[in-house]
Parts: structure tokens; sequence; C-alpha cells
């Protein structure tokens, strides 16, 4: 879901994670949200109104009445938002929610909100596994316009371990981007790995490669050209995130891998184009390693490998590409990673010609597809490359569709 200019409500409620709800609201105001604020009584034992007040630059709904001073206070706020969000979500919302109780500036916004709403539960675990909870997390579940936000196992603010954790603000801005409601849903969505992941050999030291970012960069043009909703999922790189994707910076493999591999489900294409390395120190030492002027024996382990795992969980009707780098014996090595990975097209290119490859604006490179003879590397510019990949998936998904 695009956020920038969305108009959201934030309900909070009486949770030990009111606090973070706060951080929740900046998060989503730097997506380029509007967001305004109801409070349960409870909630606002835990924090003031006013922070959310300061913050929002509105008043908050509570239950000392509307702030635009108006009668029809339940329905104001739910009516001026594009989306509703309950984080943290009590135990005792989340039954008023489920069972239609409606007695406080909360859960009078869910009844009377007709836009999507999103519950992000938050309590101990023992209340959380009760089976009024289950029951009434299943009867939301069962409702075509809510989502419930949930956050794996893990410690509770009492300290206890174990499910019913509130889901962490950046992870919920995460879960709502990756969404893609009716509207969007037609317009297509590819997510792009891009420039170079670093891995760490200590706090100050890490293992890299040359790559800039400017083939994925291209990429992410040209699919945006085409009116795709573009992820990008990127380690460092040389150049900027494009404007208009939702970007979503990574530093290692491992991060890489994660985010690729739980946001594939809701992609139509993933471009896999990405430097990743394909091996990482197997021990990082937490301290910066000293200079010995003795010999420096490096042990490394490979990484995950993102390209297989992604064509492993491969969805129907979902397009992936592969990038493949080679410097010697090209074609053959191309060909063989293709049928190794088996990813729909493979980008083969090379760095070993001046003047092209890392950091240039062009590149010998050949576009493989699965069942067709490999084709000759020609020298050709990073756009065109683009332009090519873009053609070559739009065509694959019409003939799904055809
Ligand atoms: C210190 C403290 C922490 C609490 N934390 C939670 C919590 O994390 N989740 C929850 O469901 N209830 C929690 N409660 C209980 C709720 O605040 C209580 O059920 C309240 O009535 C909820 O009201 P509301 O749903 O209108 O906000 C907590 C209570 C206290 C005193």
């Amino acid at each position: 879901m695009i956020l920038a200019g969305k108009k959201i409500l934030l309900g909070v409620t009486g949770s030990i994670a009111a606090y973070k709800a706060c951080e929740l609201l900046r998060l989503l105001q730097k997506e380029g949200a509007e967001v305004r604020v109801a409070m349960s009584e409870a909630a606002t034992k835990f924090v003031a109104p006013l922070s959310f007040a300061s913050l929002s630059k509105c008043p908050v709904y509570t239950k000392d009445g509307n702030p635009e001073g108006r009668p029809f206070q339940h329905i104001d706020f739910p009516r001026w938002a594009d989306l509703y969000i309950v984080a943290p979500a009590s135990a005792d919302a989340i039954g008023k929610f489920a069972n239609g109780l409606a007695d406080d500036p909360v859960s009078l916004c869910y009844m009377s909100s007709t836009g999507d709403k999103w519950i992000a539960p938050a309590m101990n675990t023992a209340m959380y596994l009760s089976n009024a909870v289950q029951k009434n997390l299943e009867t939301l579940r069962s409702f075509a316009d809510t989502h419930i936000l949930e956050s794996p196992a893990g410690e509770l603010a009492c300290g206890e371990m174990g499910p019913g954790r509130f889901m962490e603000p950046a992870e919920i801005v995460n879960a709502l981007r990756f969404y893609s409601p009716e509207s969007e849903a037609k317009m297509g969505s590819v997510l792009i790995t891009a420039g170079r992941t670093e891995e760490a050999i200590d706090p100050v030291r890490y293992i890299s490669n040359r790559s800039s970012g400017k083939t994925a960069v291209a990429l992410a043009n040209e699919f945006l050209k085409a009116g795709y909703r573009v992820f990008f999922v990127h380690g460092p790189m040389d150049v900027k995130v494009p404007f208009g994707v939702f970007d979503v910076p990574v530093t290692s493999s491992q991060d890489m891998y994660d985010r690729v591999l739980s946001a594939q489900s809701k992609m139509d294409v993933i471009v896999h184009c990405a430097a990743v390395a394909d091996y990482r120190p197997k021990h990082v030492s937490e301290t910066k390693i000293k200079d010995s002027r003795g010999q420096l024996v490096l042990e490394l382990e490979p990484n995950p490998n993102i390209l297989r795992d992604s064509v492993k969980n491969k969805a129907a009707k979902q397009v992936i590409v592969g990038f493949g780098l080679e410097t010697d014996d090209v074609q053959k090595h191309g060909e063989e990673k293709l049928s190794k990975s088996g990813a729909d097209f493979l980008v083969l290119n090379t760095p070993v010609v001046d003047g092209a490859g890392f950091g240039y604006d062009r590149v010998p490179f050949a576009i493989l597809e699965k069942g067709k003879p490999v084709p000759e590397l020609l020298m050709r510019s990073k756009a065109e490359l683009a332009e090519d990949v873009v053609k070559l998936v739009s065509a694959k998904r019409e003939a799904f569709y055809a």
C-alpha cells in the first residue's frame, strides 16, 4: 500500500506498549501519511494525550470528546481516515471489536469506520492464549475489512517469553507497505534486490564488492514506467533509491534473504539484481581485530542462497529473474546457472571489458530464458537492459492471464 498521502487514524488502548504508538505515529508521518489519534481512557494513563496531540499536530479524540468540538465525535475521525490502525490493541479492545461493543473512542471508531482496519495485539502471553482472546481474534480474522498484525513470539514487557508481543512499529509500517489493497492489486508488484551486501568481519570491517546499484535503479525506473508497484530491497549503493519505490534498506546477505523471503508471496515479479556475497565470515569479532603483523586467516561460510530459495518458494503465476555475473566461459556458466537456479530468466553479464560493468552505464549482457538457446552478449546500456527485462516479464505475465 502506498502510505504517502494516506489519512490514518491511530487508535491507542491501555497496554504497556502504548508508548510505542508514538514511534509508530512518527514513522507513518515519515512515509508521508497524515495521522490523527483516538485513545481509550486506559491508554491515557500510559501516555498523555498531549504527546500524541503534539506529534500529530491535532487534538486527540479521548473520552472527553471530539477535538473538533462537534457532536458526532465517533464518526468524524473514521470518516476522515482512509484506514484505521489500532496499535497497541488490548485484550479488552479486541473483545469489544469482535463483539460489537462500542463504549469508548477506540471501539466507537472501529465500529463506525468503513475503511480497512488493522489491529496489533499486545498483551501478556497467558492473556493472549486465553480461549476468549483467541476466539475474538478468530472472529476478527473472519472480517474482510480487518487485518491482524501479529508479532512472532518473543520477550514481553512483563519479562515472560511467548506470543502476544506487540509488533515493532517499523514492522507494522512494513506490513502496511507490503499489503496490496484491491485498488492497487491490478497494478502488479515487483520486488527488486539491489546494491551490494556487507558481511561484517568485526565492528569496523566488512567484506563487500564493487556493485553500484545502477542496473537495479534502471530496472526500478522501467518497472515504474510500466505501472508496477516497485519494492526495493537494497544493500549499500552508490546511487540514490529512485523516487516512488518502496525502500527497504538492508546490510548483510542474511538481512536481504529474510526480507525477500518474507515479502515474496505478495509479489508478482522478483528480480534478484543485488550483488549478494556468497560467503560471510564464520565468526564476527565483537571487538576490532588488532594488527598483530602476523598472518590473519578468515574462515568463511556460505550465505543462504537467495535466488535458489526464492525459486523454491515461487508461487503460481510469479515470474523470477536472476542475475549472473561471469568472468570466464560466460555463456556456458550462464546456462548452467539458469538451469540450476530454476529462474524464468537470467540476465547474464560480464565486467571484463574496459569502460563497462560496475559503476558504468553500459554493460555486455544477454537475457537467457528457460528452454531457449543462449544468445550472444551484446554491449548495451543499463537502461536498455531494464527495458528488455520489463518487456520479457510483462509478456510472460500476459501469457499467464491470456
Ligand atoms: C501496568 C499495566 C499494563 C497493562 N498492559 C496490558 C497489555 O499489554 N495488554 C492488555 O491487553 N491489557 C493490559 N493491561 C490491562 C488493560 O489496561 C485493561 O484491560 C484496560 O481496561 C484496557 O482498556 P482499553 O481496552 O479500553 O484500553 C495493563 C494494565 C496495567 C495496569
